[in-house]
């Protein structure tokens, strides 16, 4: 199996970076829903411990797939539209940004932060920052909850794809 991509379909490294990504998205999103929905619960103590951390490690994935994706840009299987292009891309922004907008809140928090035992921000004394507090609290979750409409339109249209005459093989280029 090709490890780079190629016109006729996902290279190996592209396919575990979106399947591998989209499970630990859902389970992103059952830890946010988990707050939203449940807070002070049971299903809250099980879910919502990971959420930060994950959060973390989606973005340096992000990162990586990114600059993956910018090595094999001008040899992947071509876009079924331009708004699919489009989409594909505002998934990726969205990814990167949300995390930053929620570490940018962190910050400001004024709190030590770290992620698996590698510390992230000392914290500091004193007043926190109001304005990376508020970007954080106005954006974070609003911009989370766009992403996952994003990935429901995404998972459906494949379906769409798959069922259209003619058939257009899209998750075969990235499944098989
Ligand atoms: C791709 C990564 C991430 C996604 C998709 C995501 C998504 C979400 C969503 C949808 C919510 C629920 C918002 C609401 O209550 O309406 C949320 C809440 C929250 N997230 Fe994240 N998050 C991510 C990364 C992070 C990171 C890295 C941190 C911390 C460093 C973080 C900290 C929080 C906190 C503290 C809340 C609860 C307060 C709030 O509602 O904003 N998240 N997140
Ligand atoms: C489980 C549900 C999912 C299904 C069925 C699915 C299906 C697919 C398929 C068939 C393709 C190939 C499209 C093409 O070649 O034109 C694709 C590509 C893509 N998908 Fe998904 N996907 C899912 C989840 C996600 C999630 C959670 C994300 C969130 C970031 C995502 C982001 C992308 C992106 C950015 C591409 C473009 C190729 C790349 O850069 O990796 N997908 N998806």
């Amino acid at each position: 199996m090709a490890l780079k991509d190629s016109t006729e379909g996902y290279g190996i490294v592209s396919k575990v970076l979106h399947w591998g990504m989209a499970l630990l998205i859902l389970w992103q999103f059952l830890s946010a829903a988990s707050r939203y929905f449940f807070e002070d619960t049971a299903i809250e103590a099980f879910f919502w411990p990971t959420h930060k951390t994950l959060g973390v490690i989606l973005l340096v994935l992000m990162f990586l797939r990114l600059v993956w994706a910018l090595i094999n840009r001008s040899n992947r299987p071509p876009s079924v539209s331009l708004l699919s292009k489009t989409g594909h891309w505002v998934m990726y922004l969205l990814v990167i940004v949300i995390p930053i907008l929620a570490l940018l809140r962190q910050y400001g928090s004024g709190r030590t932060f770290d992620v698996l035992g590698l510390p992230i921000f000392e914290g500091f004394e004193g007043e926190k920052i109001q304005w990376m507090l508020d970007l954080g609290s106005d954006f974070h979750g609003e911009l989370g909850w766009i992403l996952l409409a994003l990935i429901a339109g995404h998972t459906i249209m494949t379906y769409v794809h798959q069922k259209a005459t003619p058939k257009k093989d899209v998750l075969a280029r990235m499944w098989k």
